[in-house]
């Protein structure tokens, strides 16, 4: 199960998960509620997220965490971005916002706009063990935003080594998995981590 009431985190989970034959159902599906994220880092918070959904479910429970790190704002949003965008889940508005603190800290400059993309990844069982692993993904922020794949902040990150952001790449391009790559999105390369510890 995947302990995420994000759509578009369950469609790459999903995406992610299938080539290691496991299905997944989403706790939102289950009738989950969602837990208080009250971790301060992101690899608490999915540890939150995939306990509570194994001990409610009785299953092994997937969960991540993540956000995007802005260098020039202190490492803002972070453990936050879900809540930048509010609870009407306004990206737009959340980007803005990146843009403008961005432009008042004098952040014009590409060099100044590097960001990364964490997934922490905790996979819980219902005995109550729990594996955990994390990656990034390392890019620069882009203004105007460029695309309309993805979600959150997809078309502001352009992925270091790429011409187009994440908002422009077909999920299958901003996973970057074999034979493409060997892991683009930070969510991919935490896969590619899990996978080598319990999935196959
Ligand atoms: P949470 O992990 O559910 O607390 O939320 C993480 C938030 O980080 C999401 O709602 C997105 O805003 C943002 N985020 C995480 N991963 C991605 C991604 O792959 N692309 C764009 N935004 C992301």
């Amino acid at each position: 199960m995947v302990a995420t009431h994000n759509p578009g985190k369950l469609a790459e989970m999903r995406e992610l998960l299938a080539p290691h034959g496991v299905e997944a159902i989403s706790a939102g599906d289950l009738g989950l509620g969602e837990p208080e994220e009250t971790g301060d880092s992101f690899r608490a918070n999915a540890a939150i997220k995939a306990i509570a959904a194994a001990k409610a479910a009785d299953l092994p429970a997937f969960a991540d965490d993540s956000g995007l790190v802005v260098d020039a704002l202190d490492g803002a949003p972070g453990i936050y971005s879900a809540r930048w965008a509010g609870d009407n889940k306004d990206f737009t508005a959340a980007m803005t916002r990146i843009e403008r603190l961005l432009q008042e800290r004098g952040a014009a400059a590409p060099d100044r706009r590097s960001a990364h993309f964490v997934s922490a990844l905790c996979v819980a069982w219902p005995d109550g063990h729990i594996e955990e692993v994390e990656a990034r993904a390392d890019g620069t922020l882009v203004w105007p935003p460029r695309g309309t794949a993805g979600f959150g902040y997809d078309p502001m990150f352009l992925p270091d080594g790429h011409t187009r952001t994440f908002g422009e790449m077909t999920s299958v391009e901003k996973h970057g998995l074999p034979p493409l790559g060997l892991g683009l999105s930070h969510r991919a390369r935490a896969f590619v981590k899990l996978a080598e510890i319990c999935l196959d």
